[in-house]
């Protein structure tokens, strides 16, 4: 009898695990790599779209974030994109050069006036193009996070554009930021994010151009003495995904991951600005490295000397485009 029951007792525990592996699908996951801190605007934005996901999706979505270039740096991300090793990423403009030529214009210096005239323009008709600018290269664009405008840093005072001359400066790999500083007769080095601690502790290159909130969350302002208040270009992100997987999810879940992706994005741009400037506060009270201030006069003549650089990639990104951007700044 015994015998009997612990028999039917085995039968009726490998039943219900059958059942339960035919009939409850598992989650689908979505890897979110990125390579910036957790303490960040595309960080906190990631961080934020698992949360939304994990409460509205629950049992049908799984979103893993990967951040601090844990599973790939931003020399591998776009690739591993594009075998659908992850599902979505949030690079910044500078990473599309090989994708589209046209979202070089973010990186054009002195385009944009503030953090407001970027969100104007990427809500027009131009900027809402772009994210479907490289659908025939397998990306789809679902939104833009913004951090804020780029300061340059240095071990010298850099408040004139010759002040840079001969420095070597740590690029993205950017074809618009490389001519920016050959403009200044700076050599540019292009390098990946998380190399560039090391590169300027160690003297690989003397300076370099990053937000505050990269330059806090990184430490750059504990190996660069100076840091100048120059806001000369901008560093912000297109939220991207993989096109195949995206149209192959159900259409009710899509709906849902694009209405909380949207929630984030508003958050994510109201705040990054803010978030910068806490971190510009943190590092002034660090002590370790000097915020210089440009007087109007020395900020025109970085925008002079930076400038050429627009009619060199006019051709590739489109003069429409560009106007289009401009006139952002003016509303
Ligand atoms: C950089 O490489 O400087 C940035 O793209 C890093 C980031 O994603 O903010």
């Amino acid at each position: 009898m015994l015998k009997h029951l612990k028999t039917l007792t085995t039968a009726l525990a490998i039943g219900a695990a059958l059942s339960t592996s035919a009939f409850a699908a598992d989650p689908i996951v979505i890897k979110f790599s990125h390579v910036v801190a957790n303490d960040t605007p595309k960080g906190q934005g990631a961080l934020m779209f698992q949360k939304l996901v994990d409460e509205r999706l629950a049992g049908k979505v799984k979103v893993e974030v990967y951040p601090n270039s844990s599973l790939y740096g931003d020399g591998k991300e776009m690739e591993a994109l594009l075998l659908n090793n992850v599902q979505m990423l949030a690079p910044s403009f500078a990473k599309f050069d090989k994708y589209t030529p046209k979202i070089q214009l973010f990186d054009l210096p002195f385009l944009f006036d503030d953090i407001n005239a970027v969100e104007r323009f990427e809500k027009s008709e131009s900027g809402k193009s772009l994210l479907k600018s490289m659908e025939d290269k397998g990306i789809t664009g679902l939104g833009y996070w913004n951090n804020d405008l780029k300061q340059l840093s240095a071990n010298k005072e850099l408040l004139e554009p010759k002040d840079a001359r001969g420095l070597k400066f740590r690029v993205q790999a950017s074809e618009v930021l490389d001519a920016q500083f050959k403009a200044l007769k700076a050599v540019p080095r292009k390098m990946a994010f998380g190399e560039m601690y090391q590169a300027l502790q160690t003297g690989t290159v003397n300076g370099a151009e990053n937000p505050y909130s990269n330059i806090y969350s990184q430490k750059v302002h504990e190996v660069q003495k100076f840091i100048t208040e120059s806001n000369h270009g901008l560093l912000s992100y297109m939220v991207i995904t993989n096109t195949k997987f995206w149209n192959s999810l159900p259409e009710d879940v899509r709906t849902e991951l694009s209405k909380i992706l949207d929630e984030v994005s508003v958050v994510v741009n109201k705040h990054s600005h803010e978030l910068n400037l806490a971190d510009k506060q943190k590092i002034i009270a660090s002590g370790s490295s000097k915020v210089l201030t440009l007087t109007p006069e020395q900020r025109e003549k970085w925008r002079e000397a930076m400038r050429p650089v627009w009619k060199q990639f006019e051709g590739q990104i489109g003069v429409d485009l560009i106007k289009a951007a401009e006139a952002s700044n003016k509303q």
